[in-house]
């Protein structure tokens, strides 16, 4: 049995007949969302066989799986990222698994750094598209025919049927929302000053250390993607103060209501 198989049979068993059809990845600060889940499931990534193995002390990172807003949903409160040393087939793996588990739509979340001027910290902006940044791709390698095609489309990475229902959405509930292009880099350092700049040109609005390598996962596995960033800070240089880990989580924890607001609205239609 491959280790897609046995992630998916080890999780299915912990469930009382669940079926999980849409996954939700909670980046930084965000993590929250999953304590609205009713009549949780909580599996320790540590306890997945083949779960990338954590090698941060104190790094937390649970599957949350249960009922919100009249859908299964099957959380991740924390996500493996590319700069912490994990290959591009760890940090995707859950999406692998996600989709053997039967789901086909998936909700991405990050912090995110604002290039776009017009932007404000404290903003949630509905990802149209991204930029990948991260010098690297998951999908290179063998392509295992039965995970997805060779060469994949990526011309609606994030479904717009889903981009218009967060829009409508947010309409709805009278919240301001921010459209724009993601631009995925590697991270661990935030960009320099000229490096936001040249990412203003080439189209982006805002820019994290995450979701992209995910994002292509799974669109190669066929799933409809929903990204929502959480403008945490402005990106390098767009203001006259230095960037730090605090204030992105300061931000996040600021909004911790309207995104917990918006992305319950948007289950509930889905
Ligand atoms: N840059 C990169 N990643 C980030 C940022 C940023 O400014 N803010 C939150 N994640």
């Amino acid at each position: 049995m491959n280790q897609i198989e046995e992630a998916k049979q080890f999780i299915q068993q912990k469930l009382n007949k669940q079926e999980p059809n849409i996954g939700l990845i909670l980046g930084s600060g965000l993590g929250v969302l999953a304590d609205y889940i009713e009549e949780p499931t909580t599996i320790p990534y540590e306890q997945i066989p083949h779960f990338p193995k954590s090698t941060v002390a104190g790094h937390e990172g649970q599957l949350v799986i249960g009922e919100l807003e009249g859908q299964t949903v099957l959380a991740m409160q924390g996500r493996f990222h590319y700069y912490e040393g994990y290959p591009m087939e760890a940090v995707t793996f859950p999406v692998r698994v996600m989709h053997a588990l039967g789901i086909e739509q998936l909700i991405v979340t990050n912090a995110a750094g604002g290039i776009n001027e017009n932007f404000e910290p404290g903003d949630l902006m509905i990802i149209q598209d991204h930029i990948n940044m991260m010098g690297t791709n998951p999908l290179i390698g063998p392509n295992p025919d039965e995970l997805g095609t060779r060469f994949p489309d990526m011309s609606q990475a994030y479904s717009k049927s889903l981009r218009n229902l967060a829009e409508e959405t947010a309409n709805e509930l009278g919240q301001t929302i921010r459209k724009g292009v993601y631009v995925g880099n590697s991270g661990p350092t935030y960009e320099t000053s000229s490096e936001v700049k040249m990412l203003r040109i080439l189209g982006g609005d805002a820019v994290g250390m995450s979701t992209v390598p995910e994002v292509i996962v799974a669109n190669h596995s066929g799933m409809k993607v929903l990204g929502i960033s959480c403008i945490s800070n402005m990106a390098a240089g767009i203001l006259d103060q230095p960037l730090s880990h605090e204030e992105v989580i300061e931000t996040t924890e600021r909004v911790r209501e309207d995104f917990i607001q918006i992305v319950r609205s948007i289950l509930k239609k889905m």
